[in-house]
């Protein structure tokens, strides 16, 4: 794990992240006063859920404690992309059970993907939670809460064509006040077959444009100096056009994600924009295009692979085929060169052979990521792989190939960093170096974590580092008034 990866990084990894900082609700009388302990389980869409839930509730009163013990509400927000991540929320939720043996006015409710898969069950049969509610229904919380302090219990797991939270200002958790999450779109319609994702988020619908040209802007004008634009699936974010591309209102302008990234890049050059996920089978050269006219379209792209078999690929009902890919990654490089890449990799999917297997290692080596993230596959129920194919992969032989691409994966991202030293990069100061008092982070375009002296700087500013050593994925250098490099 990367130094200070706060954001997708560490939230894809499953890890918890509770609030600690949360502005105040608005001083009126009629509103009660009460404590919400909020916990973010899964991905970067989850945190940033979170952020809208915790403005939601701060509307009716509730402000945040970094103690579960002294809240009067305890929101949990699930993520149910393997079995392993639903495990560790059973478990935290069997914590909380204690605390309400000492505080039985304490409601305990269960938000996000695992509420939307499990549904009532979660209170009929577990019994952990007094509330249950799914990714869409989080403007029904205020009453979902008081429902259930009025003795009842409550569920709302609708889920929605239409439901983006376009109007409701997040507020800002955990942040240091540099970089933000903004969601653009909800949902996915792509069906990849090991993938519970679609049941629980449901239909995919993307974001009024102006809604997120305003809120980058309002972030700008805050101070912050980057912003993550989310979504399951950008590339096919769509404005102004029907599922079928029919346009809608020919008096409106159609909105592609290409147009969208030039959108928020022109709210202010020094607003850094990345974007995540994106998907091999929708990634479009218009994109790259507008990533090389902007400078501060970050030079950095996340582009999950899954496996580097065409006859997986087409079992994962990923939409495109080896070859495809390797083709979207030459594009990316003629049309971006230098532009850094990660991936995603599931090993001993149904049926994995050991030659699918060693395609994967070839796509590996062919293409060099910077970073991958590697899962072992773990079956989802109620997915197409779940009701077409055996989970027939040995739990050791999954094991076995996950070890093996973690070991390709280091080595080749320690090789890429070392190259990376003697160069200038223009690094966005984040926050203070979790090693040592006297040294700040910050990222490079390409995502790469920097530590330097703190000197006169301070967060949020842009500063040129020299790279003179590195550790497996991190450079450590100086500040200095030579050119960046990149
Ligand atoms: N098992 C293992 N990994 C999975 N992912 C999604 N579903 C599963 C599953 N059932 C991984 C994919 C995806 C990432 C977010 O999680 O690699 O890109
Ligand atoms: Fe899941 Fe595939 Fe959608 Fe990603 S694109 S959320 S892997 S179904």
């Amino acid at each position: 794990m990367r130094e200070g990866d706060r954001n997708i990084d560490e939230a894809r990894q499953g890890e918890a992240i509770s609030v600690d900082t949360l502005a105040f609700a608005e001083d009126n009388n009629s509103v009660v006063q009460k404590k919400l302990y909020l916990e973010s389980y899964g991905c970067a869409m989850n945190f940033s859920d979170s952020e809208i839930i915790a403005s939601i509730m701060n509307n009716v009163g509730y402000t945040t404690t970094k103690d579960p013990q002294e809240a009067d509400l305890i929101l949990v927000n699930t993520c149910s992309i393997r079995e392993k991540a639903e495990e560790r929320v059973r478990n935290r939720l069997n914590e909380f059970k204690r605390y309400k043996k000492k505080n039985r006015q304490l409601v305990v409710g269960m938000l996000g993907c695992m509420a939307e898969r499990l549904k009532e069950s979660l209170l009929e049969q577990e019994m952990l939670v007094d509330l249950v509610v799914g990714p869409d229904a989080y403007r029904d919380l205020p009453s979902l809460v008081e429902r259930v302090n009025g003795g009842q219990k409550a569920v709302n797991v609708l889920l929605s064509r239409e439901e983006t939270y376009a109007e409701i200002s997040p507020i800002r958790l955990d942040s240091a006040g540099v970089t933000a999450f903004v969601s653009i779109m909800r949902g996915c319609d792509n069906m990849c077959s090991f993938c519970v994702v679609p049941f629980t988020r449901g239909r995919e619908r993307s974001r009024d444009p102006e809604s997120i040209v305003a809120e980058a802007k309002d972030l700008f004008e805050k101070g912050y100096r980057e912003v993550t634009l989310l979504g399951q699936n950008v590339d096919s974010f769509k404005w102004n056009l029907d599922i079928k591309g029919k346009v809608k209102n020919p008096d409106l302008p159609v909105v592609r994600f290409a147009e969208l990234l030039e959108m928020v890049a022109e709210v202010n050059p020094n607003l850094r924009v990345r974007f995540s996920t994106s998907h091999p089978k929708d990634m479009v050269d218009d994109v790259m295009h507008a990533m090389s006219r902007h400078e501060n379209l970050c030079k950095y792209i996340h582009l999950p692979v899954q496996s580097g078999s065409s006859a997986m690929l087409k079992r994962m009902n990923r939409g495109y085929t080896r070859e495809w890919y390797l083709n979207r990654i030459s594009a990316i490089k003629e049309i971006l060169p230098g532009c850094e890449l990660s991936t995603d990799i599931i090993t001993g999917f149904c049926g994995e052979t050991q030659e699918e297997h060693d395609d994967t290692m070839t796509l590996l080596k062919e293409v060099g990521f910077i970073m991958a993230y590697n899962f072992k596959y773990s079956e989802r129920p109620k997915t197409l792989a779940e009701r077409k194919f055996e989970d027939d992969v040995p739990e050791e032989v999954k094991a076995a190939r996950l070890s093996e691409v973690i070991l390709h994966q280091r080595q080749y991202a320690s090789e890429l960093t070392k190259k990376m030293v003697g160069k200038v990069y223009r690094v966005l100061v984040e926050g203070p170096s979790k090693k040592s008092d006297e040294k700040y982070f910050g990222r490079t375009t390409h995502n790469i974590v920097m530590i330097f002296d703190k000197g006169d700087l301070k967060p949020c500013d842009y500063v040129n580092v020299r790279a003179l050593a590195c550790t497996t994925v991190t450079l450590l250098g100086e500040v200095t008034t030579d050119q960046a490099d990149a």
